[in-house]
């Protein structure tokens, strides 16, 4: 909100889970309940299932934290094998550089036994839609999210309907679940990943920085 003070209905407010600091607790609203909606509420996620993540941005991360908690394996794709790494050590089962292996999708397939992925949790738009689709299982969920690369995409009815694959439009939630998400969190002491913290009077930075894709989970500006 980028304000000191903020008059809001009780309604619209909860309390955060006891062992985030605010910063951390700022995290969760946006990214973090998209992801556990997609994941969880809709998609129902569940043990030895594959998800498939794309890049390494604040809804993949948190993405990756919930999958691991319900037992499912990770695919996580990014630009940068550093972040691969840090993905890795957060419970990342399978990485793949999208950049020197540009047909990741094939990599899925192949990771996979050529059943392809049981949640896809599209992020990127423009430029991985398509291979997305591709990577996706039989009877899979896709979640279209966002558009990291651009909103508008060409989409191949075939892979939908030869694959059965579900595909819904996730756009955050409501209240309730964010209380579901935060118990959950709270059970398992789960710690949101921040890439830095910027002062208020820094937030032009905080923008910038978050705008150049350099940043590996949340990007947090401090009141
Ligand atoms: N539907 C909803 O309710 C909802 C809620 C939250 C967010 N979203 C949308 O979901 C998408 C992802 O959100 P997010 O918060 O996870 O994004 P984010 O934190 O900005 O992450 C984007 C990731 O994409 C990669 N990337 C590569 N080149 C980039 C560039 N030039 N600019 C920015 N990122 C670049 C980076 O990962 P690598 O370096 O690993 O490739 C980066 O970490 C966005 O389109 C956002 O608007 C939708």
């Amino acid at each position: 909100m980028l304000a000191e003070y903020v008059a809001l209905s009780a309604e619209g407010v909860i309390a955060t889970p006891a062992h985030l600091t605010f910063e951390e607790a700022a995290t969760l609203p946006c990214a973090a309940l998209t992801a556990w909606h997609a994941l969880v509420t809709r998609g129902k996620v569940s043990a030895g299932q594959t998800v498939m993540l794309l890049r390494t941005g604040g809804v993949s991360i948190f993405a990756l934290q919930f999958a691991k908690i319900h037992g499912a394996r990770v695919i996580i794709t990014s630009s940068c094998d550093a972040k691969l790494a840090r993905a890795k050590e957060l419970g990342a089962d399978e990485i793949i550089n999208y950049m020197t292996i540009p047909d990741w999708e094939k990599e899925v397939f192949r990771l996979t036994d050529k059943a392809g992925a049981d949640h896809i949790i599209e992020v990127g738009g423009t430029n991985t839609f398509p291979k997305s689709l591709l990577a996706v299982a039989m009877g899979g969920t896709f979640s279209v999210i966002g558009g990291v690369s651009g909103f508008t995409s060409e989409v191949s009815l075939r892979e939908i309907l030869g694959k059965s694959v579900l595909i819904r439009g996730i756009f955050v939630v409501s209240r309730d679940v964010f209380v579901a998400m935060n118990r959950a969190i709270s059970q398992h002491q789960l710690k949101p990943v921040i890439d830095c913290v910027f002062p208020f009077s820094d937030t032009p930075k905080a923008y910038r920085y978050a705008e150049s894709g350099a940043h590996f989970g949340k990007v947090v500006v401090t009141v």
